[in-house]
């Protein structure tokens, strides 16, 4: 047997020769968009925090009131005693903001999607997952047992000649991101509800990166395509980011809560989410439905990096979203474009395979209902300047 050190340090350098070692980076918040990585201030445009959420007072007051209250620890799972009143609360609320019956917490996404999917299918079933899908709906389909069935990316032929093959036994449930977390773009919701409902299929949404974000009140893809929660039975949505928390819910019926309480086992076997991120979460959930100013300023600096940055040699991927990744190919070349950029002062991560396929490695640019006009014209400016460089 090889020395396990051994075999890691192989496995690390490969990455490392590739382009593909990742690090994480030490960044601290300096207000609004920007960060110190030790002495040097950066203004990033990689966060989840659409919104500008996350360092709001009025989230960081109700957290404070909520560890207050119930401490800082949930102290045991849902089911068996872990469940306070501030879960509850937030229940209810998530569950009118998305219309519908019932929510139920998870501890983040990730574990939302392992819970519900490996509780509505086993062996005997089939799931159809466009390809682009966020790699914990991956996870979760392998983790079901289900039979898994890839469709090209937003591709509903080959979605529904996947679904015609499809023998009928079975269950058949069809997943997709709301918004693809890195491409930016819409799935096509209305025609795959629509296929859904000929072919006898469940829907389900990932929203983790619409909610709050899309639609005139922030409720998401549904909202902006609307949807009924017929047409998407099975709704997940992540509250780490446009609501700047932490957790997730999956929201629907009563009867597919009440079910999910008994069979999703990531969240019967794990410790109930701090009650306090449920009271910050409340108060990011008022937020998210009064501050109208915050997806307006979303949509105008979208538009405004989209055409400061047309005339570059790297294009920007089609897409209406605050995700607007700039296509850069290889996966050493996103790198250096990142680096490039770092040393300008900002922070825009270069994401690279297994994330994103061979050949497509990008800057993931994200924007911020906290940056300003001129933030985002620095960064036009400093792209010009990498172009004009290279
Ligand atoms: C589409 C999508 N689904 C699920 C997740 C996982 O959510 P969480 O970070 O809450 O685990 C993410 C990203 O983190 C995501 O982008």
């Amino acid at each position: 047997m090889a020395d396990l050190d051994a075999f890691l340090r192989q496995d690390l350098a490969e990455a490392e020769a590739r382009g593909l070692r990742r690090r994480s980076q030490v960044l601290d918040p300096l207000g609004g968009p920007r960060f110190q990585d030790g002495r040097q201030k950066l203004l990033s445009f990689s966060s989840n925090d659409y919104l500008g959420l996350a360092r709001d007072p009025a989230l960081q007051e109700a957290l404070c009131a909520g560890a207050r209250a119930f401490g800082t620890g949930s102290g045991a799972a849902h089911l068996l005693g872990g469940h306070r009143s501030a879960h509850a609360a937030l229940e209810r609320d998530l569950a009118a903001f998305t219309g519908r019956e019932a929510a139920l917490l998870f501890g983040n996404g990730y574990l939302a999607n392992l819970g519900a999917i490996t509780a509505l299918l086993g062996r005997d079933d089939h799931i159809f997952a466009d390809r682009l899908n966020h790699a914990s709906l991956v996870d979760a389909a392998l983790l079901s047992r289900a039979r898994l069935q890839r469709y090209r990316h937003n591709d509903l032929q080959h979605l529904e000649a996947l679904l015609q093959r499809t023998p009928a036994r079975g269950r058949r449930l069809i997943v997709t991101d709301g918004v693809f977390s890195m491409d930016g773009d819409l799935a096509p919701l209305t025609a795959l509800a629509e296929l859904a409902r000929r072919y006898d299929a469940w829907l389900m949404v990932d929203d983790a990166h619409g909610l709050g974000v899309l639609g005139s009140t922030g409720r998401g893809s549904l909202e902006a395509f609307s949807l009924s929660p017929q047409d998407v039975p099975v709704l997940m949505g992540t509250l780490g980011k446009a609501f700047g928390v932490y957790g997730a819910f999956v929201a629907g019926s009563q009867s597919l809560i009440d079910f999910l309480q008994q069979r999703a086992r990531s969240y019967i076997y794990t410790t109930a989410l701090p009650p306090a991120l449920a009271s910050a979460t409340q108060a990011a959930l008022l937020l998210v439905q009064q501050d109208h100013w915050r997806r307006q300023h979303l949509q105008t600096h979208i538009q405004r990096l989209r055409q400061g940055l047309k005339s570059l040699a790297w294009s920007l991927m089609p897409s209406d979203t605050p995700i607007q990744p700039l296509l850069v190919g290889e996966a050493e070349a996103a790198l250096n474009l990142s680096q490039q950029l770092r040393q300008q002062g900002f922070y825009v991560p270069a994401v690279r395979p297994p994330t994103v396929p061979q050949g497509s490695a990008r800057l993931r640019i994200t924007l911020s209902a906290l940056h300003q006009d001129q933030d985002v014209d620095a960064l036009i400016a400093a792209l010009q300047d990498c172009h004009h460089a290279s």
